[in-house]
């Protein structure tokens, strides 16, 4: 079976950068859509660019970190569509900042949506897409912050981290119900979630004292790949059940590096007493 022709795809944070471009990706192979996102406004100018096309989508204002938004999003397209077939947990913020000097508001705001987010969609979604038994397919997305520790990105590394372990325990599990899981772990991609991430943080989590020092952008490796490019890894993956989905050819060195640093803790002799 095609999984994307006539399915039904949920995209949280569909609004903006990778997953607006997840959306369009999946709607050029004829699927359904459902957005899911806490921008309004952004939002509705996705769908109706959406309805331009002439593409069937439902806009269903959600915010991720709020487990009852999420039920809500839920019951409103399972009863718009009757079913949903591809759950891309999208939605995230990125927050940077060295451990000790953040402030614990960076740790919830990072952990509501990043890391929370994501557990809210799989507990709403998954067990009416287990029940009608029609197969499918979860893309959560994590980033290389969820491979490798970062410096000056602990916090949204340990949301990452997090999102990496439950899609590969989640992949063994659902594998003989006919869903895949795939990860999704870019480097930099060109969007706008660095605004958007001090845009949309809630007054809940506001910091009581100044944002702390961020890495300057040349500290960050890599290039800057497309929305649109790492959407077409998504599809390719969704397509051949891939676990992760990697986008930049500068991960494999630093992946390199953390398993060299694994390996070697095999060697007998850093082990070895003194005499
Ligand atoms: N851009 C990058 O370089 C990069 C790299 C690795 C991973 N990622 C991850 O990719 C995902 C998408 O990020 P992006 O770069 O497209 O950013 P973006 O800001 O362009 O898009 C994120 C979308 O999520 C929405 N959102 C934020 N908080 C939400 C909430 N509480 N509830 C519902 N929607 C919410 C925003 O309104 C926005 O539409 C995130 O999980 C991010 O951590 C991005």
């Amino acid at each position: 079976m095609d999984p994307f022709q006539d399915r039904v795809a949920v995209v949280t944070g569909g609004a903006s950068g990778i997953g607006a471009a997840l959306a369009r990706a999946f709607a050029a192979r004829g699927a359904r859509l459902a957005l899911a996102d806490v921008d309004e406004a952004a939002l509705e100018a996705a769908v109706a660019a959406h309805r331009d096309a002439g593409t069937e989508v439902l806009a269903v204002p959600t915010d991720v970190s709020d487990r009852a938004s999420v039920a809500r999003a839920a019951d409103r397209v399972f009863d718009h569509y009757g079913a949903v077939h591809l759950l891309c947990n999208n939605a995230g913020i990125f927050t940077a900042g060295e451990v000790v000097k953040s402030p614990h508001q960076d740790w919830e705001y990072t952990m509501a949506v990043n890391f929370w987010g994501v557990v809210h969609g799989l507990q709403a979604f998954l067990p009416r897409m287990l029940e009608r038994g029609e197969g499918g397919h979860v893309v959560n997305t994590a980033s290389m912050a969820g491979l490798v520790g970062m410096q000056w990105l602990g916090i949204y590394c340990a949301s990452k981290f997090a999102v990496v372990g439950v899609s590969e325990a989640l992949r063994r599990e659902l594998a003989p119900h006919g869903i895949g899981v795939s990860v999704l772990c870019p480097m930099i991609v060109a969007t706008n979630i660095n605004a958007n991430s001090e845009r949309l943080r809630p007054g809940a989590v506001a910091r009581d004292e100044p944002p702390p020092p961020r890495p300057s952008a040349d500290a960050m490796q890599g290039g800057v790949k497309s929305a649109e490019e790492v959407a077409r890894r998504v599809v390719r993956a969704i397509e051949r059940d891939e676990p992760y989905v990697l986008t930049h050819d500068e991960q494999r060195p630093i992946l390199q590096r953390r398993s060299a640093r694994l390996e070697a803790c095999f060697d007998p002799e850093r082990w070895a007493l003194d005499p």
